[in-house]
């Protein structure tokens, strides 16, 4: 029998009418038995000052987050793809989220993460998913590189509520969550 996890999404965009935020609404609507996906939100976190940090120390909005992922038994991350690499206010997240450096293990630390995207573009954030490789490693976590699903064309995958209507994509996200909730299982 396999125990329940749970896992932090977090879509990497601000929009309201975001792809990425829409697939990983879909990744809730595909988990195995025993498998949580808790929505979290990089909304409201302020841009990176370490003046600001200095004065008010980390801001509610990340310690949130910080507190989810530390409870969490792993991070799936839904990144769009701005020219060719990683957004800034996706990156900017992570980095208030690596604060202050003596927390950054017991955030990220050996933390099971897999990355998926959506972009409209032919190529669904195949370099921003790349992009990350040297934050990921930077912050010691544990990717799980079993699955790739990169969402290209995302205008024709959701409608215009944000609803997943592509049944092959469905599918791969589907295979997708079942990995990563093994890798996640299997490491005791
Ligand atoms: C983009 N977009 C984009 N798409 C892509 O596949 N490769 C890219 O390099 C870029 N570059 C890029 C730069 C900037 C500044 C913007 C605003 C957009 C398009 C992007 O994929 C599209 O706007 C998505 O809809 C963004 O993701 P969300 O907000 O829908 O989740």
């Amino acid at each position: 029998m396999s125990r329940p996890i749970n896992i932090i999404g977090i879509s990497g965009s601000l929009r309201a009418g975001s792809y990425n935020s829409a697939l990983l609404r879909a990744a809730s609507q595909v988990l195995p038995p025993d498998v949580q996906l808790e929505i979290g939100a990089i909304k409201g976190i302020p841009l990176y000052d370490g003046d600001l940090e200095a004065s008010s120390g980390i801001p509610a909005s990340v310690q949130t987050l910080k507190n989810s992922i530390i409870a969490a038994d792993g991070i799936l991350l839904v990144t769009p793809e701005y020219n060719n690499s990683i957004p800034g206010v996706t990156k900017n997240a992570i980095d208030w989220l690596s604060r202050p450096p003596a927390d950054a293990s017991k955030v990220f630390g050996n933390k099971p993460i897999a990355i998926i995207g959506a972009s409209p573009s032919g190529f669904g954030t195949l370099l921003s998913q790349t992009a990350w490789l040297p934050t990921l490693r930077t912050l010691g976590m544990h990717a799980w590189f079993g699955g790739r699903l990169m969402v290209s064309r995302a205008h024709q995958a959701f409608d215009a509520n944000g609803e997943l209507i592509d049944d092959a994509v469905r599918k791969q996200l589907s295979a997708f969550m079942q990995g990563f909730a093994e890798f996640i299982q299997n490491r005791g």
